[in-house]
């Protein structure tokens, strides 16, 4: 139980192309299946609504960088060694339990209530719209165009984090997130350290209005951060906050392209958006499998018991399609009731920046459709998909576009 019939299932190229179909025979076949990561780091997968939740609440499915380390080498069956992430880059809160991860999620959540987020609106307008000026009319790639610049302008404002080096940012952002090329690990994170090093350096001698440098800035009388907990701070809401709002953009957009009936519905009553862009995140949500977590006893997942000091996965992705939580699952229909859905996990480490990135969606998605006329302009089959366990993402999502105005 809990592994297929030929042992572990090694998960590789055809997995990134369709982990759909996938996941709903490991769906079928039990409530959590032992896989091989790209790149042989054994795991279990849970791919079912009610045990992903499970796991994701029950706090025996712990988080430790030190002892990730210790157990990655333990289930390793890969050449070499597991190469780790930068140590400077990992005590965040996303990889520690309470009562660390109270503290550190504390000092930033006045950032982000729905109330705070919602002022930013006029600004994530403007800058939509200078992307969609930009963008000019024909044959466009969405993810550079759009889906892209927009959060990562966002999250970078709000940090007052300097754009000059926003290339740079994003290439080593996306080897240390997809981690399928061992070779450039260390190079990325030794540079994407240095940068917030740089980051917080610059802020304590020169502080901006922005919480960042209040948080830099914070007295002994505060909680103070050490250095090694701000240059994480900002690398977990640099990176979360531009790897994954890109993705809600270009895979609802490409779904909405593929279903015109859906398209249709959309344009003809835009009071159905906040609950299309709920169905965006459910059919097709940007994060796949969820971070690591492990056992801190042997604990019974629905039909299979997992041993104490083992990594679990939870695939969001999978869970949001299983069809006894949502019926006719693989079925796109921005009506439905969609709410529920994992997209932004469940229980502490539940998104922080939820209501930030549904209203990027709101907005990015229904600019895009009150100033054009859009269709795809590639071949669904022949878009390429990141191949990273974590991210669920497209490359580049061509489409054409004719200004609406000009009919
Ligand atoms: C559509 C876009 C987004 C999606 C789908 C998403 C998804 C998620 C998920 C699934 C988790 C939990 C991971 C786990 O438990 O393993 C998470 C955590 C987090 N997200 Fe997002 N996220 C999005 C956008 C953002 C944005 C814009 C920010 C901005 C700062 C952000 C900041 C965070 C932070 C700080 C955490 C860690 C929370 C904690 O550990 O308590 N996310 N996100």
């Amino acid at each position: 139980m809990g592994e297929t019939a030929t042992g572990p299932l090694i998960i590789g190229e055809e997995y990134f192309e369709d982990p759909h179909s996938v996941h709903a025979r490991l769906r079928e076949e039990s409530a959590a299946t032992r896989i091989v990561l790209p790149r042989g780091l054994r795991v279990w997968l849970v791919t079912r609504y009610e045990e992903a939740r499970f796991v994701l609440a029950d706090p025996r499915f712990a988080k430790d960088h030190a002892r990730t380390n210790e157990l990655a080498a333990r289930h390793w069956t890969g050449e070499g060694d597991p190469v780790m992430f930068d140590q400077s880059l990992v005590r965040h809160m996303l990889n520690t339990d309470p009562p660390n991860h109270t503290r550190l999620r504390k000092l930033v959540t006045k950032a982000f209530t729905p109330k705070r987020v919602e002022a930013l609106r006029p600004r994530i307008q403007e800058i939509t719209d200078e992307l969609l000026d930009a963008a000019g009319q024909g044959e466009v790639d969405l993810v550079e165009a759009l889906a892209f610049p927009l959060p990562i302008t966002v999250i970078c404002e709000l940090l007052n984090v300097p754009m000059d080096q926003r290339d740079d940012f994003r290439r080593w952002s996306n080897i240390l997130v997809a981690g399928n090329q061992p070779e450039l690990m260390h190079e990325a994170g030794a540079a994407m350290a240095g940068f917030l090093a740089g980051l917080v350096a610059d802020k304590r001698a020169d502080p901006g209005d922005d919480f960042f440098s209040a948080l830099v800035h914070a007295t002994e009388d505060d909680d103070r951060l050490d250095e090694v907990e701000l240059i994480s701070m900002a690398f977990l809401l640099l990176v979360a906050g531009h790897e994954t709002t890109v993705n809600l953009i270009a895979n609802g957009v490409f779904n909405l392209l593929r279903h015109p009936d859906q398209l249709e519905k959309l344009r003809a009553d835009r009071s159905l958006l906040p609950g299309a862009i709920e169905e965006f995140l459910r059919y097709e949500g940007p994060v796949n499998q969820a971070t690591f977590r492990f056992t801190t006893e042997d604990v019974q997942v629905g039909d299979v018991l997992i041993p104490e000091g083992h990594f679990v996965l939870v695939s969001l992705v999978a869970a949001n399609r299983d069809g006894s939580r949502f019926p006719d699952a693989d079925t796109f229909d921005i009506t439905r009731p969609a709410g529920g859905h994992l997209a932004f996990g469940h229980g502490v480490h539940y998104c922080l920046g939820a209501p930030l990135a549904r209203l990027e969606g709101e907005i990015a998605v229904g600019s895009l459709l009150d100033r054009f006329d859009i269709g795809l302009a590639a071949e669904p089959d022949t878009l390429r998909w990141r191949e990273s366990t974590l991210m669920r993402g497209l490359y580049s999502l061509p489409v054409s576009l004719s200004d609406r105005g000009a009919h």
